[in-house]
């Protein structure tokens, strides 16, 4: 069935995606390392219209991990080089095309003019709401719950917050983005099946893809076929089948208020 003629209740609201296997795929064509992530980051914008095309409203790139950091200069800079040509050349589509573009991760670790480069796209973008586009960039998911636990501590220290009240919710909402919902789906290129450090509370109840392909060989094609794999699914919440056949699950709270 083509993706277009999906009912929408199937498709995901929010993908998120480990950009697994540029170094691999430059490696298999004799190619210096940051030849695939060249190649990356042309995929990174054709995945980012296709998304635009089939209606998706939240899409979630793993871009930077904090372990990259240990990565050859040559490679880290590059990497660096890339995100802020991507977010200084994209800038206009976004804008005119009502992608919101936010970053989330340890930003005080970037190089001033990728940080400035950032701020400069979240600025000019701060307004738009028919899509969202968020970046992980110096991000560990680990470390994410240990700003979230410092911010709650602080709340808890000033009398703002009484222990007693932390709930999931309450924590969640400590997360970097916390109106941004769970991801429905998270596709993992390059064939491995790790989560890296990657949205590990936000993926509780996300199904997992991955996909034999390296990132620059996901294209358009491969990103649908993920999605209707997807589609076609039963979650169930922790629920038995037929209690979520019913079609009265919902997905436990990730702590977005409800509109
Ligand atoms: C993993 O491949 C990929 C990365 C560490 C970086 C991802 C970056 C891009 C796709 C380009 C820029 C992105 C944006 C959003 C502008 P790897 O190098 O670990 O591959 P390997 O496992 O084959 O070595």
């Amino acid at each position: 069935m083509p993706l277009t003629e999906m009912d929408s209740d199937r498709m995901p609201n929010h993908i998120a995606v480990i950009m697994d296997g540029n170094g691999r795929w430059a490696e298999a064509r004799g190619l210096e390392r940051n030849a695939g992530h060249r190649a990356g980051l042309e995929n990174v914008r054709e995945i980012v219209r296709a998304s635009g095309d089939l209606g998706l409203k939240y899409l979630t790139l793993y871009a930077f991990s904090s372990e990259n950091w240990e990565r050859p200069k040559g490679e880290v800079s590059e990497l660096m080089h890339l995100l802020e040509h991507f977010l200084e050349e994209d800038l206009e589509e976004a804008v005119s095309q009502g992608v919101r573009i936010r970053a989330v991760g340890r930003l005080d670790r970037l190089p001033p003019s990728t940080r400035t480069a950032v701020d400069k796209a979240m600025q000019a973008t701060r307004r738009n709401t028919e899509r969202h586009l968020i970046l992980a960039l110096s991000y560990g998911a680990r470390a994410e719950i240990v700003d979230a636990a410092r911010g709650l501590v602080r709340s808890v220290a000033r009398g703002d917050l009484d222990p007693e009240q932390i709930d999931e919710k309450i924590f969640a909402s400590h997360l970097y983005v916390p109106d941004v919902p769970d991801p429905d789906l998270m596709i993992r290129t390059g064939g491995e099946y790790r989560v890296s450090n990657f949205l590990l509370w936000q993926i509780a109840y996300s199904e997992l893809y991955s996909a034999p392909v390296m990132w620059p060989d996901f294209h358009r094609a491969e990103f649908e076929e993920a999605i209707l794999d997807y589609a076609g699914r039963e979650r169930r919440f922790g629920l038995t089948g037929a209690q979520a056949r019913s079609g009265s699950v919902k997905p436990p709270s990730d702590g977005v208020p409800e509109k």
